[in-house]
């Protein structure tokens, strides 16, 4: 496994990126919806750098099966989802990979008629993308590795570990 980002640059980039939001939502009613699981480490994170009134909200998708890096089939669960109807609804995910994930969720959260739909991500992975779809928000963009860590999984480990870091053929 190799270390690619610290805790310390990504306190950094959140606390950012938390300002950033807090100035472009000014007098708006905000939803952070994350996604279920990969979001969670930078939700309770991020939720706490934007000073503004909001919700929190949450919705499942999952691409990532067991002990593969390709994605699988699409599975998204809504059951969690609040109200959302009029918001201006930030959805957050860990990684912008092929990018299928965070544009089929767009298409789904907008069903529920909200204002606005904007994306945060932490990750976006350097010429992967499938879709035309850009995050609005981007951290840290990384080149094409598979990474674990804040809230990134492999087989669903290492999603605690406090720093993004590379895993390599050796370590699946
Ligand atoms: P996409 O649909 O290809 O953009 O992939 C998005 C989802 O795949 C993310 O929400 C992650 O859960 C997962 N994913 C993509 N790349 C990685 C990675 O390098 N490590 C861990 N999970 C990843
Ligand atoms: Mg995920």
């Amino acid at each position: 496994m190799r270390p690619l980002i610290t805790s310390s640059e990504i306190e950094q980039e959140v606390a950012k990126l938390g300002s950033t939001i807090a100035d472009d939502y000014q007098g708006r009613r905000l939803t952070v919806l994350g996604v279920l699981t990969g979001s969670i480490v930078l939700l309770a994170d991020l939720i706490r750098r934007i000073d503004l009134p909001l919700q929190v909200g949450l919705i499942q998708a999952a691409s990532y099966r067991g002990r593969t890096t390709t994605p699988g089939p699409l599975a998204i669960n809504q059951d969690f989802l609040p109200e959302i109807r009029d918001r201006n609804v930030l959805l957050i995910d860990d990684i912008f990979d092929t990018g299928q994930t965070l544009s089929r969720l767009v298409e789904i959260v907008q069903q529920a008629k909200p204002a606005e739909i904007r994306t945060a991500v932490l990750l976006l992975k350097k010429g992967r993308s499938t879709v035309e779809m850009r995050p609005d928000y981007v951290c840290f963009p990384i080149p094409d590795e598979f990474v674990v860590g804040y809230g990134l999984d492999y087989n669903d480990e290492y999603r605690h570990l406090p720093y993004i870091a590379a895993l390599d053929e050796s370590d699946l």
